[in-house]
C-alpha cells in the first residue's frame, strides 16, 4: 500500500519539478533577453499553446483526481510569475530604448537611392557636349575682384550692373561674381591662343526672387579664340549644342544686342522645344525661348590680356543653366530648383 502511494506521488513530483525548472529557465532567459522581440519569443516558448508549461500539463489528466488541484495551482503560479517577469523586462527594454533615443526593436528605415540634382545633370550634359566639340572645362573663383568681373570685360565704372543695387560687394571691395565671364579673363591672362574653354559655375546677383529670377544661379561660359574665328562658327557651335541637348529639330536665331565685352553682341534663342515653334504658353506664343547672350570678343578685352587683336579673333557665349533645366524638364518656377524638396527632385 505504501509503495503504491509512493509511486502515485512520484509522477506528481516529476511534473512539479519540471514546472519549477521551466520557471527557472524562463526567468533566466527573460533576464538576459536584449530585445523586445526576444522576450516575445520566450513568451511563446514557455507560455504558448505548445510551450513548455502546456507540455508539462499534458500529464495532468493521468494524475489521480485528488492531486490535480495542487499541480494546477502550481502551474498557474509559474505562469503568473513568468508573465510578470516578461512584462517587467519589456518595460525595461522600452525605457532604455527611449533613454538612448534608439529603439533597436523597430524595423530598419529604407533609404532611397540618390540621384543628381537637375542643375548638375544639365551641367554634366552640357559639358559633355562641349568636350566632344574640343572644349576644355575650366573653373574660376566665385569670389571675384571688380577688375575681372567688370573692368577687364570692358564694363566701365559707371555701368549700372556695377551698382551695389545689382552686385553683392564685400567690405574689402571684392564681390560675388555676377557672371561666369571673368573666367574668360583669367584663362587668357595665363594662356596664349588658341583657347577653347567652357566654364560652368555659380553666379550671384541682387535680384528679387520670382518664378524666373534667383539671387544665386548658374551659367556656362564659352570662349574660343584663334586665328580666323568667325560669327558663323559661333552659330554652328550653338546650333550643334541645341541639337545635342534638345533634339535635331531645334532651330537657332540671333537677335542684335549689346554687351560691353563683345562686338558685335547678340542674344540667341532656341525654337520652342515644347511646341516646335508653333506658339504655346511656355514660349509665350512666340515660338522661341531666350537662352542667353554671345558675340565676338571685343578687341578692348584682348588688350587687357595682351592678345594681339590684329592676329586673333574669338567668340564668347553665356548660357543660363536654370533656363536650360527649366526648358528641358518643363519646370515652371526656378525656385523649385533650390527648395530641395525630395518629392520634386525624385522626378529627375
Ligand atoms: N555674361 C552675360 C550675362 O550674364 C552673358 C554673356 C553674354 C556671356 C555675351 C558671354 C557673351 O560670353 O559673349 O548676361
Amino acid at each position: 500500500m505504501a509503495t503504491t502511494k509512493a509511486i502515485r506521488y512520484e509522477t506528481m513530483n516529476i511534473i512539479l519539478e519540471n514546472l519549477e525548472s521551466a520557471l527557472q529557465q524562463g526567468l533566466e532567459a527573460v533576464k538576459t533577453a536584449g530585445a523586445i522581440a526576444d522576450v516575445e519569443k520566450i513568451r511563446v516558448d514557455f507560455l504558448g499553446r505548445k510551450g513548455s508549461i502546456s507540455t508539462n500539463m499534458k500529464g495532468l489528466g493521468k494524475l489521480p483526481p485528488d492531486q490535480r488541484p495542487a499541480v494546477g495551482k502550481t502551474a498557474n503560479q509559474v505562469k503568473e510569475k513568468l508573465a510578470e517577469a516578461i512584462s517587467e523586462r519589456i518595460r525595461e527594454l522600452r525605457e532604455s530604448a527611449s533613454a538612448t533615443g534608439i529603439d533597436v526593436t523597430l524595423p530598419g528605415r529604407r533609404r532611397g537611392i540618390g540621384r543628381k540634382h537637375p542643375i548638375t545633370q544639365v551641367i554634366d550634359d552640357a559639358v559633355d557636349i562641349f568636350r566632344r566639340l574640343g572644349y576644355i572645362v575650366v573653373d574660376g573663383p566665385d569670389l571675384e575682384d571688380a577688375y575681372h568681373n567688370f573692368d577687364a570685360l570692358n564694363t566701365p565704372p559707371d555701368h549700372p550692373s556695377r551698382d551695389a543695387q545689382d552686385t553683392f560687394y564685400l567690405p574689402d571691395g571684392r564681390l560675388l561674381r555676377t557672371q561666369t565671364s571673368p573666367v574668360q579673363i583669367r584663362i587668357m591672362e595665363n594662356q596664349k591662343p588658341p583657347v577653347r574653354i567652357v566654364a560652368p559655375g555659380r553666379c550671384y546677383r541682387r535680384d528679387t526672387p520670382d518664378a524666373t529670377h534667383s539671387m544665386n544661379f548658374h551659367q556656362i561660359e564659352g570662349l574660343y579664340v584663334d586665328r580666323h574665328v568667325s560669327l558663323a562658327q559661333l552659330k554652328g557651335t550653338l546650333l550643334t549644342f541645341a541639337h545635342e541637348m534638345f533634339g535635331p529639330d531645334v532651330q537657332l536665331r540671333f537677335r542684335p544686342h549689346f554687351f560691353p565685352f563683345t562686338e558685335p553682341s547678340l542674344e540667341y534663342d532656341f525654337s520652342c522645344v515644347n511646341c516646335s515653334g508653333k506658339g504655346c504658353s511656355i514660349c509665350k506664343q512666340s515660338g522661341w525661348l531666350e537662352i542667353s547672350g554671345a558675340g565676338m570678343v571685343d578687341p578692348a578685352v584682348f588688350s587687357h590680356v595682351g592678345y594681339d587683336a590684329e592676329h586673333y579673333t574669338g567668340f564668347a557665349f553665356g548660357m543660363g543653366i536654370e533656363r536650360l533645366a527649366m526648358i528641358r524638364y518643363n519646370i515652371p518656377d526656378i525656385r523649385l530648383l533650390y527648395e530641395n524638396d525630395i518629392r520634386f527632385l525624385q522626378q529627375f
